[in-house]
């Protein structure tokens, strides 16, 4: 049906014209900061690709630092972020810490000159997301979220498909990411109202990114939490309304979801395969109820963090300070969309 062999041909060619590209380029210098989980996964990413490479590692703690980079083979470690900032050694900065920290790092990195890719959210509010991004600007350095799910194989072909009314008009879409944690550890980043934790920034931010890239800003927004004690959101459930659409939407600590995302329209609809924000295929369907899906695999390189780097490899050597695949702006609107969320459901951080 609907998407034929030439559409994989063509993906196929542009991967491999891609690659050729960053072979091409000079090698990127990169400094990690803050070695926690995600830390050690994008590490093991940054060694698959070609003309990039971990230089420098930095954490509170220069024992734990030392451990990282012995493990890795990263030549330098630092006991402070700072001192990663000030290396000339490092063109750019992975920042890994918690979300509160997001903004503060970032402008620190910047202003002593380094390009910075920074975890997601790229920081807790609309205010510090617009500080951060002024001080792009303002000091000529390429920033960027590392909102990585935007560069996934699957969902750049999901979002293709659906430029090209494959499944006709789009009117709605739904998608989750929940997991059953441990509610005791108060200390927890993803409990701990002083790291901005809660469900809606850590995992929330997906299935709302992704109704983002197809939808648009919602014109309408309804939402609902339960909290943690420590005041932090462990469900909430999100619907957006459009012209043309609905978007339902959820994140939780509390059980684990089946994470597929369903996009809808008048022509079939397309499953995003679980765990969709980090998917290797589609299964795309017509009206027909007994038809089976036309499966489309897309198998990752690594974890699937390859994508972003090489993102920010092509744009530092292209001089360009933003993406355009995920921009300044759309950090923006993402942030604003979350922040009228927390609105809605009444989540505010102890340092608002
Ligand atoms: N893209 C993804 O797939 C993905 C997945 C998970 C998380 N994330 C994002 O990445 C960030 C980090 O998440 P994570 O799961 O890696 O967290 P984590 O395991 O808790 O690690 C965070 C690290 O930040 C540093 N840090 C600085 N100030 C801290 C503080 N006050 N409390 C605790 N740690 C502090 C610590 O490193 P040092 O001790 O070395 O200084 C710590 O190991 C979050 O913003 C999260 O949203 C992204």
């Amino acid at each position: 049906m609907l998407v034929n062999k030439f559409s994989l041909l063509f993906l196929t060619t542009l991967c491999y014209s891609l690659s050729y590209q960053l072979q091409q380029m000079k090698t990127l210098n990169w400094g990690i900061v803050g070695l926690g989980k995600i830390a050690h996964s994008f590490v093991q990413d940054l060694q698959l690709v070609d003309n990039s490479q971990p230089v420098a590692a930095a954490s509170r703690s220069l024992d734990k630092a030392k451990t990282f980079s012995s493990y890795y083979k990263i030549p330098k470690s630092y006991g402070s972020y700072t001192e990663l900032f000030n290396d000339p050694a490092v063109d750019i900065v992975y920042i890994a810490t918690p979300h509160d920290s997001h903004a503060e790092l970032s402008i620190e990195a910047m202003r002593a000159g380094k390009h910075v890719l920074c975890e997601k959210p790229l920081a807790v509010n609309s205010k510090q997301v617009q500080s951060i991004l002024e001080t792009s600007r303002k000091e000529g350095v390429f920033m960027m979220e590392a909102l990585w799910s935007k560069f996934n194989p699957a969902i750049k072909e999901c979002l293709r498909l659906i430029s090209t009314d494959t499944i006709g008009e789009v009117n709605y879409l739904q998608a989750d990411f929940s997991f059953n944690m441990n509610h005791e550890q108060e200390h927890d980043r993803m409990l701990n109202m002083e790291l901005a934790g809660g469900s809606l920034l850590d995992m929330g931010i997906y299935p709302v990114f992704l109704a983002y890239s197809v939808f648009g800003k919602p014109a309408d927004i309804l939402a609902t939490s339960r909290f943690h004690r420590t005041g932090a959101d462990i469900q909430t459930a999100i619907i957006f309304k459009y012209k043309n659409g609905i978007a339902q939407l959820m994140s939780g600590f509390a059980s684990r979801s089946d994470m597929v995302a369903k996009i809808y329209g008048t022509a079939g609809r397309i499953h995003i395969n679980p765990v969709w924000h980090e998917s290797e295929g589609l299964s795309i369907y017509g009206n027909e109820a007994s038809s089976p899906p036309q499966q489309i695999d897309l198998p990752k390189k690594g974890k699937g963090y390859t994508y972003e780097i090489e993102e920010c490899m092509r744009c530092i050597s292209e001089g360009k300070i933003e993406s355009p695949h995920w921009s300044h702006q759309n950090s923006l609107d993402l942030i604003d969309i979350l922040d009228q969320v927390r609105r809605q459901i009444g989540l505010r951080y102890p340092f608002e």
